[in-house]
């Protein structure tokens, strides 16, 4: 973990609200300097919506092979370590696709069609259960367990004891700091193993009675005479988890603090039309998600950029500031869920590694908004201190509790 680069280094936060919603520094960084070179650090830094974009899509000269800034999910133990052949977070084309093909054979559209009424059932039992309570807290009670809920169930999984699968999930999704390098791998590779003695057998049994779930499409998936074993199963069901588990909580969280905080009155809109979720989703992926960044390593020397960039040299995309980039987005600092740019966000980032996930992403938002405010009449802020509810993790400051009343 200690040649990971660390871009809190760049950012340089004073507080954790600020990073939870770092506007202020992405603006100043598309005005005054779109691209810099971040000495500390041996980066470059890219912001503008059309930069940001030729990174990640150019693969010829900037390459995702041993990225630099990713905060290593899963463990460094052989149980915890993602397999060679869905390793693809780390591959370019044409090693990329062939990976990524084994992998597409359990997201397809069809399958999401099959786990539509499935997923809308967790939703609407976790809103039955807001129900009963006068106050309730919109982060541990209903946007923090949804994805872990819903992929567990998608997996096909018996969760007998959710808790103890959370914790697994959560340890193995930790961030790495240089401090506790140490012993955060330690407590990972502990929670690697139990969560691989725990999963193995299942899968084991699944490959004598597939059915409709994620865990048997990764059984049956072939690519060019390719199968996974078990034992990648397990190891691919980790890279899944990391994958979408915090990233989708953490949408769904800061998307009920924006319906609280940023504009009371979109609530009652799409309260009485539900129809507009999707747009209200694609906005809050632009605006409330603020921890897209990626990075690529220059495979070949170029100008492409208008700085000149040397092989090997670490170049950081980030994302989320190209959302507020005002070439593409009209008034970028205003929530707008009718902007006709609507979908030119790249939280999910763009080219050969966008992410597999966005179509389960984008579903399991617009089913949690929709089931919510057809139970709702109306949902008001209950005052908290957002510095003291904030928690560091792989997608930065985290919300961990957001308490409001909601109204029948
Ligand atoms: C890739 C973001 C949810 C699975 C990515 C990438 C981003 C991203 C930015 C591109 C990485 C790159 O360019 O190097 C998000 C966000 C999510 C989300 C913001 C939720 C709001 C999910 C979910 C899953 C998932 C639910 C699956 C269960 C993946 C996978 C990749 C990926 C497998 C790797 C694709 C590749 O390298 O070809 N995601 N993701 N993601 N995501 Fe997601």
């Amino acid at each position: 973990a200690n040649n990971v680069t660390q871009l809190d280094k760049i950012t340089n936060f004073q507080t954790r609200s600020e990073e939870f919603f770092p506007i202020e520094w992405y603006t100043q960084k598309l005005e005054e300097s779109p691209i810099f070179y971040d000495e500390a650090t041996d980066t470059w830094n890219v912001f503008k919506h059309k930069d940001v974009t030729e990174v990640l899509t150019n693969y010829e000269y900037f390459s995702s092979e041993g990225a630099r800034t990713t905060i290593q999910v899963g463990s460094k133990s052989e149980e915890g370590e993602v397999p060679d052949k869905t390793n693809l977070n780390f591959a370019d084309p044409p090693k990329h696709r062939k990976r990524r093909s084994l992998l597409q054979a359990a997201f397809t559209p069809r399958s999401l069609k099959n786990w539509e009424p499935r997923i809308q059932e967790i939703i609407e039992e976790l809103v039955e259960e807001l129900k009963e309570k006068e106050q309730v807290d919109l982060v541990q009670d209903f946007a923090g367990p949804i994805p872990s809920i819903v992929i567990t169930d998608l997996f096909g999984i018996p969760i007998t004891d959710r808790d103890q699968f959370k914790e697994w999930v959560d340890t193995l999704f930790k961030p790495i700091r240089s401090e506790n390098a140490e012993q955060i791998e330690q407590e990972k590779q502990q929670a690697a193993m139990e969560y691989y003695q725990y999963l193995f057998p299942i899968i084991v049994e699944k490959r004598q009675n597939l059915s409709d779930d994620i865990i048997s499409d990764l059984i049956r998936a072939e690519v060019d005479g390719e199968r996974f074993t078990d034992d990648e199963i397990v190891r691919t069901t980790m890279l899944l988890l990391g994958a979408g588990v915090e990233t989708t909580a953490h949408l769904l969280a800061n998307t009920f603090y924006s319906l609280l905080y940023d504009d009371p009155s979109l609530y009652q809109e799409l309260r009485e039309d539900p129809s507009l979720a999707p747009k209200v989703t694609e906005e809050m992926l632009r605006y409330r998600f603020h921890s897209s960044k990626r990075d690529r390593t220059v495979k070949k020397d170029n100008q492409l950029l208008g700085v000149d960039l040397k092989e090997g040299d670490l170049v950081v995309a980030w994302m989320s500031a190209a959302n507020l980039d005002e070439e593409v987005f009209e008034d970028p600092l205003h929530l707008n869920i009718h902007r006709p740019s609507n979908k030119k966000h790249i939280t999910f980032g763009k080219g050969p590694h966008f992410c597999m996930g966005a179509p389960l992403a984008r579903l399991e938002s617009n089913l949690t908004l929709t089931a919510f405010v057809k139970a709702f009449s109306k949902i008001e802020a209950v005052p908290f201190k957002l510095e003291d509810n904030l928690v560091e993790s792989a997608t930065g400051q985290s919300l961990t509790h957001l308490p409001a009343k909601l109204y029948r």
